[in-house]
């Protein structure tokens, strides 16, 4: 296939002119990149759709093949796969990429899948559902706003778990954007609409897309990968949302 020639060289400079786009650019690109976007991320040690399935799984207790999960920013349907590996069911894809749906599709995997630009367009999901939201690595400067976190949580049934992972990539707009979030995260426990489960920090989110080849990576190790966190939240039994 063609695809199998691209080098993990071409893969990170293909990733980092992805970024700095806004959404709908964001979305677009993706939309160019989806019929190689599994093999390339498998390429780069991709892992955090791993990461969000294993911590969620080790949390969850009930039947797994009952619960609704509603996958936000479902891309090709990684985490899909992942958790019917371990009997989840049912499932409901929502991305902004036309392209990535379509994989998404082929994995015969989602009940629904819903096309929309989050921050532009509302999450459209039912509102106290599903049992379980799970969005991971769509929560950045030009991907979904912060405030997609809200709209989790009010899809979510009460009792229901809201799993997002999101890896610390460098940049004055990251850091920023990392404050917002957790500012947010916590008004929400604050405001009595979830609590925390636990957050899963991992040094090793994926490959950083800027330390370009192998000497690099040995020179400086540290930047050799990127960084994130898997937060994990229950949402409220008594709230009204
Ligand atoms: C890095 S991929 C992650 C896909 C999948 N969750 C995974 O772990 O493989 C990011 C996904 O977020 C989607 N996305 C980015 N910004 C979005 C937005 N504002 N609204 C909807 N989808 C968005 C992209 O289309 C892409 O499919």
């Amino acid at each position: 296939m063609a695809h199998c020639s691209r080098t993990v060289a071409d893969i990170k400079r293909s990733i980092r002119s992805g970024q700095y786009l806004n959404s709908k650019g964001t979305t677009e690109f993706y939309d160019c990149w989806a019929q190689t976007y599994e093999w390339d991320m498998m390429r780069i040690g991709y892992r955090p759709a791993h990461l969000a399935v294993d911590f969620l799984n080790a949390n969850f207790c009930g039947r797994r093949e009952e619960v609704q999960v509603l996958d936000v920013a479902c891309g090709s349907g990684l985490v899909a796969k992942l958790m019917s590996e371990l009997g989840f069911r049912h499932f409901v894809g929502v991305d902004g990429s036309k392209g990535m749906l379509d994989q998404a599709a082929g994995t015969g995997l989602y009940q629904d899948l819903r096309l929309a630009l989050l921050g532009t367009e509302g999450l459209p999901a039912e509102t106290g559902v599903f049992d379980v939201v799970i969005l991971v690595s769509a929560l950045s400067p030009g991907f979904a706003p912060v405030s997609v976190v809200r709209e989790l949580c009010h899809a979510s049934k009460p009792g229901g778990f809201i799993c997002i992972a999101k890896g610390s990539y460098p940049g004055a707009e990251e850091e920023i954007y990392k404050k917002d979030l957790e500012r947010e995260l916590q008004l929400m426990e604050d405001e009595g609409l979830w609590s925390l489960v636990g957050i899963k920090p991992t040094d090793r989110y994926m490959e950083n897309a800027f330390v370009t080849t192998e000497a690099d990576g040995k020179d400086e190790q540290e930047e050799r990968y990127i960084r994130g966190n898997v937060y994990l939240y229950k949402k409220s039994i008594s709230t009204s949302i």
